[in-house]
């Protein structure tokens, strides 16, 4: 870790550190999972679905921004190659040969309900270890991903 004159606990730092990699590799991942979708979804909802996950790719940019940012105030490093994210995300593998419309919502939103568990413990898990401000953000970012996944689910429900 980096010096800094943040006065939280390193012990604190590190752990909270560690958290927002975790969950930053699961944003970068579900961010590329939604433009290949973006780019190669078919079918009669063709534009409807190519212009909402274009949408849902640029809602996660800020919360992105903000944990990676966290990560470094805190004297960590954000860890955002492709590679780092490859070995760290907790997400399942995108299934790169999926283009029906229906099928597509279904893979992502069962990506984003992922994602969404794994930040809602990790909001618990930032306040225990005394930060929060990373709670906040992760909260933040919470609300965002439950939006989405109602977004996605809605394609999906019976009316
Ligand atoms: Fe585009």
């Amino acid at each position: 870790m980096h010096k800094t004159r943040n006065d939280l606990a390193a012990n604190t730092r590190k752990t909270v550190i560690e958290i927002l990699n975790a969950r930053l590799a699961d944003l970068l991942d579900l961010q590329l999972a939604l433009k290949h979708a973006h780019w190669n979804v078919k079918g009669p909802h063709f534009i409807a679905l190519h212009e909402m996950f274009d949408a849902m790719t640029d809602s996660y940019d800020a919360h992105v921004d903000d944990m990676a940012e966290r990560i470094t105030a805190l004297g960590g490093t954000a860890m955002g190659s492709v590679q780092a994210v490859g070995t760290a995300t907790s997400l399942e593998p995108w299934p790169t040969d999926l283009s029906d419309g229906l099928k597509v919502v279904e893979a992502l939103a069962a990506r984003t309900a992922a994602a969404a568990k794994a930040v809602r413990k990790a909001i618990d898990e930032t306040a225990e270890a005394g930060d929060a401000d990373a709670a906040d953000i992760l909260t933040a970012l919470s609300r965002q991903l439950d939006k989405n996944l109602w977004f996605l689910e809605s394609h999906l429900q019976k009316g």
